[in-house]
């Protein structure tokens, strides 16, 4: 069965493709490579010793698309391709709107015109705003604090529009709470241009050496110790997920949601201490003010994917940082190596 990976170059998409491979499914990717590295792909193909089949293509370029459905009779489509940075959605909000939203329409378009109705969709725990309570499940109010967040919003509102209209379409949306870690070989992970937004790979620079210390923003949340908490997932066990997402559409499903997480939260000091576990170093940290936005808790309950579709993640916050500091060794820059 071949799946179209959309920006299946990127850091969770390459995790994804090596299980979908290795699951038996053929893989085809269509990624602009405006945020990743062609080497993932083939990193990925010497991991697994199948072949990737590679489009450089923008999901804004129909003509591009389409060619791709005439080529490889697709079967499902995973739409991980989108820009995902929280502050440069805010400076920009426009380049934000027309990549993820005018992307996400062309690519529904193109599947709509070729009758490939089967389409497993990245959203994030963001479309929770701020939870009232925790954890947090997937009938609760959603809403966006941010332009990223209101592209996924936006987009799951569309996914449920398409979906009343037409109920042949059969559409996963999965609810990724915080994707850290690499894959247990240390050849994939996650390659962030410059200086990292997210903790994880902040923290890992500073274990290599890289950055001077984390910036711990805010120690007054309400939280154990005033820090904020989040669901950090290792990212093997979300791309697990995406291939039990998609045994479930081939049942007809209709469209469903589900929360990929662990349904237990770390602060942000229980982070810094099990990476200085895992890299046998001490993490130096300064408490700096809170940074606009965020919010202190946020953790799913994942029971429904469980239910539904067989899944939990199975990978404890020990392996997340040993597996992220690996790969951050290994390859201090990232697939620029
Ligand atoms: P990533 O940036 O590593 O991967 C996204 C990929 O999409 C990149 O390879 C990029 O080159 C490609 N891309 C972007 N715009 C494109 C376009 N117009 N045409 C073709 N390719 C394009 O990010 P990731 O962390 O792997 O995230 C994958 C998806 O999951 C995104 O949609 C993201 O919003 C979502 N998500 C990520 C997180 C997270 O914390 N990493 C959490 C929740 C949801
Ligand atoms: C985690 C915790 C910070 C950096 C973001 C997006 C979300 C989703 C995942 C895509 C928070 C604290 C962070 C640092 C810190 N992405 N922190 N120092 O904000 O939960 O989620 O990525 O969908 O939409 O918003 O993740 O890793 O940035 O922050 O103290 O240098 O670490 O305040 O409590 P976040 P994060």
């Amino acid at each position: 069965m071949k799946i179209l990976v959309t920006g299946g170059a990127g850091y969770i998409a390459s995790h994804t493709n090596l299980e979908l491979l290795q699951a038996g499914y053929e893989v085809v990717v269509a990624d602009n490579l405006s945020n990743s590295s062609m080497e993932s792909i083939h990193r990925v193909e010497k991991l697994t010793g199948k072949k990737i089949t590679f489009y450089e293509a923008d999901i804004l370029d129909k003509e591009r698309l389409s060619n791709i459905f005439v080529q490889e009779g697709i079967h499902s489509v995973i739409h991980f391709a989108g820009l995902k940075a929280v502050g440069e959605s805010c400076a920009i909000p426009l380049k934000y709107f027309r990549n993820n939203l005018s992307g996400t329409i062309t690519l529904l378009e193109v599947m709509q015109e070729y009758n490939v109705k089967n389409l497993v969709f990245s959203s994030s725990a963001t479309v929770y705003g701020d939870p009232e309570k925790v954890p947090v499940t997937e009938d609760m109010p959603l809403s966006a604090t941010n332009p990223y967040g209101r592209t996924k919003l936006m987009i799951e509102e569309m996914l449920r529009d398409l979906y009343r209209s037409d109920a042949s379409w059969n559409i996963a949306i999965l609810r990724y709470f915080n994707p850290i870690g690499a894959h247990e070989s240390g050849e994939i992970g996650e390659d962030p241009n410059g200086i990292p937004n997210n903790l994880v790979p902040y923290v890992a620079k500073v274990a290599i050496g890289e950055l001077e210390k984390v910036n711990v923003f805010g120690d007054d949340y309400d939280t154990p110790d005033g820090t904020g908490i989040r669901d950090y997932i290792h990212v093997v066990d979300l791309a697990r997920g995406h291939i039990k997402a998609i045994e479930k559409l081939t049942q007809n499903p209709g469209l469903v949601v589900y929360n990929l997480g662990t349904g237990v939260g770390y602060s942000v000091l229980d982070i810094i201490h099990n990476y200085e576990k895992a890299c046998n170093k001490t993490i130096p940290y300064a408490v700096t003010p809170r940074r606009p936005g965020d919010i202190a808790v946020s953790y799913a309950d994942a029971t429904k994917a469980y239910q539904e579709l067989g899944w939990k993640a199975e990978k404890g916050i020990d392996k997340m940082c040993e597996d992220s500091f690996r790969w951050q060794s290994k390859y201090p820059k990232g697939y620029k190596n």
